[in-house]
């Protein structure tokens, strides 16, 4: 696939895969994208899992077309990019490998070898011309590991995005772009918020033509949807109007009250009512739509003098990735001493700009009269 007339995509597609990064559910499988970029001096972008090690290489032996690679540059360390570089090397004694400093520290890590004698360590800005193409190598830490860098090519206008605008399933299926890659975005680089917009600010700098990420669709038109998404993900701002209704059950009290209060906010003309049962549904869903909307609903009860463990997971969840800028509501369901509102407040404590709604609504084992009104204001308040 010839993503400019120079640049060449060679990457695979893993259909066998069951939990990427070994959490995350992947119906779709996952695409492990590299490119090739021909030139008077010619570059290979990152190499692929190790099981697609046969695969990539001959991708790349076809692209090359009988020619040879000069350089493998290394934008991420994270196996699932850099699990063929020793292959490579082997394969290409002659091409030159090139990373940062922090590169080559992980390399010797994970494949105890830092090609000493045949690398390019790059800094923070520096080019590295290829002939026509001259390639600048831009630091983004933490996005979503430290050594990351992204590339952009000048010539063609692309940016090498690293895992940046990445997301699930493989390049063979056909799903809609903004889900798959919000849920990737949120469980993966949902926590660094801050670097994203540094580096959302370095690429406003640059004319970009192409977007070609490590992992999902090469993004060639309509850039600014893709860039508009990512600094709303980013700056934790929120993209639908709407509620979300989290919920834990044992016994279909707790699960209840919250399908009537999902009725009750339609009813409302609520723009949007997603809900999720957190012990059956895709716990990175979840996530995801606790980040989608600005008002979220915790519904679960108290359980060991703490509350429901997949609301304790869903919670911790959500604050290692910063979440914030956020209204809360809660509905707590206990048999004997309610105390789960009390529990999921002070989880929040340290989280910036949340605020809880007046309303709390207390369940003492089933709903009554005055859960129920408490449910009716809780809708109110939320509308
Ligand atoms: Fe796709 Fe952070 O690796």
């Amino acid at each position: 696939m010839k993503i400019t007339e120079s640049i060449i995509y060679i990457g695979v597609n893993d259909h066998e895969v069951d939990l990427f990064e070994g959490q995350y559910d992947v119906p779709n499988g996952m695409a492990y994208n590299s490119y090739l970029i021909k030139d008077e001096r010619c570059a290979v972008m990152d190499t692929v899992d190790a099981r697609f090690g046969g695969e990539w290489l001959s991708n790349l032996e076809a692209a090359l077309d009988g020619g040879k690679p000069d350089y493998l540059i290394v934008q991420h360390m994270e196996p699932d990019h850099s699990a063929n570089i020793v292959k490579f090397a082997e394969k290409y004694p002659e091409a030159t490998i090139v990373g940062n400093a922090k590169t080559f520290a992980m390399m010797k890590r994970f494949y105890k070898n830092e090609f000493a004698d045949r690398r390019v360590i790059v800094k923070d800005g520096e080019t590295l011309s290829l002939g026509a193409h001259t390639l600048t190598f831009v630091f983004a830490p933490m996005v979503h590991w430290p050594e990351v860098m992204v590339t952009y090519d000048s010539a063609d206008k692309v940016l090498f995005s690293a895992d940046g605008f990445g997301k699930f399933g493989a390049l063979d299926t056909d799903e809609d772009w903004a889900c798959e890659a919000r849920r990737y975005y949120f469980g993966i680089v949902g926590k660094y918020g801050a670097q994203v917009q540094t580096l959302l600010k370095k690429a406003a700098a640059l004319e970009i033509n192409t977007i070609c990420p490590l992992h999902g669709p090469i993004l060639t038109e309509n850039l600014d949807y893709y860039l508009g998404l990512y600094n709303t993900w980013s700056s934790y701002g929120v993209e639908s109007e709407g509620v979300f209704i989290a919920y834990t059950s044992v016994y279909g009290n707790t699960k209840k009250a919250a399908e009537l209060l999902k009725e009750k906010l339609e009813a409302k003309g609520c723009p949007k009512v997603a809900i999720a049962d957190l012990a059956r549904e895709d716990m990175a869903e979840s996530v995801e739509d606790a980040f989608r909307y600005g008002r979220l609903v915790l519904a679960t009860t108290t359980y060991n003098a703490d509350i429901f463990p997949f609301m304790r997971e869903f919670i911790n969840d959500l604050l290692e990735r910063s979440y914030q800028k956020r209204t809360i509501g809660i509905i707590e369901n206990g048999s004997w001493a309610p105390t789960a509102a009390k529990t999921i407040r002070a989880k929040f404590e340290k989280s910036r700009e949340i605020t809880f709604t007046d309303t709390t609504v207390t369940i003492n084992s089933s709903l009554d009269e005055a859960s129920l009104q408490q449910l009716d204001a809780l809708a109110d308040e939320l509308v």
